[in-house]
């Protein structure tokens, strides 16, 4: 008898560690709350994407590209097919990793909650979040090897599908019709110089064979999912990986290159 107040001792432990430790967990996996979300969106995101979520905010003049509308739910870096509402981890990965070349920060330092947060927030700005829902993410094959006959394989598939067009025969962003392109939001917008090697929505094969399949919407760079299939996908990737100039790839933002 002499050892049940320890047991219960051990028991309460227990018991507290599971209460303890079980809604920390439960509560990654909650969506995020918009209440709290507005006060990170106050604090961190107002500034460029403006009170009423529309991109006008007090920095926007000094930026360009211009700061996310986000008041028709439009979206360029996602999973899902053209013309979709991103998924939460799309807009995750966005604010977590910020978009290179932009005046988007990253808010890797923001806990994974407030990111959460701060998205159910940003999505009370379009009435789309609640008539609409994301379609299903892009399945991304494996990576195959990275041979220099996947490289020419890339280079067939980047001419037959026209990529030239606006990206230029080696990919600086000087097709014919890069000159004459704006996007949904009425701004002049240029192809991606794809020589310069970071991407701006990541750094990843992944990254870049998810662009050219699901496209960015509100831009003119469309989704060739339904003209590229998997094996020549990773073929462009790897060829667009190939025109890379490292010296290039140094973070020089829009606003202080030289003419
Ligand atoms: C210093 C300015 C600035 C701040 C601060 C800023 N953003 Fe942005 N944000 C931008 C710009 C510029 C773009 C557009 C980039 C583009 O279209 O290429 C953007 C785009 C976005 C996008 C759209 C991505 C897509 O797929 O189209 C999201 C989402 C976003 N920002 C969320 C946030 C959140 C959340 C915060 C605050 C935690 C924030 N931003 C703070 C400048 C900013
Ligand atoms: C009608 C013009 C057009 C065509 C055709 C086109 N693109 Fe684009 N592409 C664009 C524009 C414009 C952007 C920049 C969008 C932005 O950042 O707002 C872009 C951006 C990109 C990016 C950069 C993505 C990032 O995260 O920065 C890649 C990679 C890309 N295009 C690959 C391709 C490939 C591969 C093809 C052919 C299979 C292709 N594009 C065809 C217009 C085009």
């Amino acid at each position: 008898m002499s050892s049940a107040p320890l047991k219960n001792v051990s028991v309460g432990w227990l018991l507290f560690i599971v209460v303890w430790a079980v809604p920390a967990s439960a509560a990654d996996e909650q969506p995020g709350n918009p209440q709290r979300g507005a006060e990170v969106y106050r604090r961190y995101c107002v500034t460029c994407h403006g009170d009423r979520g529309d991109g006008i905010g007090e920095f926007a003049p000094y930026t360009t590209p211009k700061p996310r509308d986000f008041r028709q739910g439009t979206f360029k870096w996602r999973s899902t097919p053209s013309g979709s509402l991103p998924l939460v981890s799309d807009l995750e990965r966005t604010i977590r990793d910020g978009i290179y070349w932009t005046a988007m920060p990253s808010f890797f330092p923001l806990r994974e909650r407030a990111r959460r947060d701060v998205i159910a927030y940003i999505q009370t700005f379009s009435p789309r979040w609640t008539s609409d829902q994301p379609g299903a993410a892009l399945q991304i094959a494996p990576e195959p090897a990275h041979t220099p006959v996947s490289v020419a394989n890339g280079r067939a598939v980047y001419e037959k599908q026209n990529c030239a067009q606006c990206h230029g025969d080696r990919g600086a962003g000087d097709g014919q019709a890069a000159k004459t392109l704006t996007d949904d939001w009425g701004n002049p917008t240029v192809p991606f110089d794809l020589t310069k090697g970071h991407m701006k929505g990541g750094t990843t094969g992944a990254d870049l064979y998810r662009v050219f399949m699901t496209g960015l919407n509100g831009t003119p760079m469309p989704s060739f999912v339904e003209s590229i299939a998997p094996d020549e996908a990773w073929d462009l990737v790897h060829y667009i990986q190939s025109l890379a100039t490292p010296r290039r790839s140094a973070r020089v933002l829009p606003q202080e290159k030289k003419p």
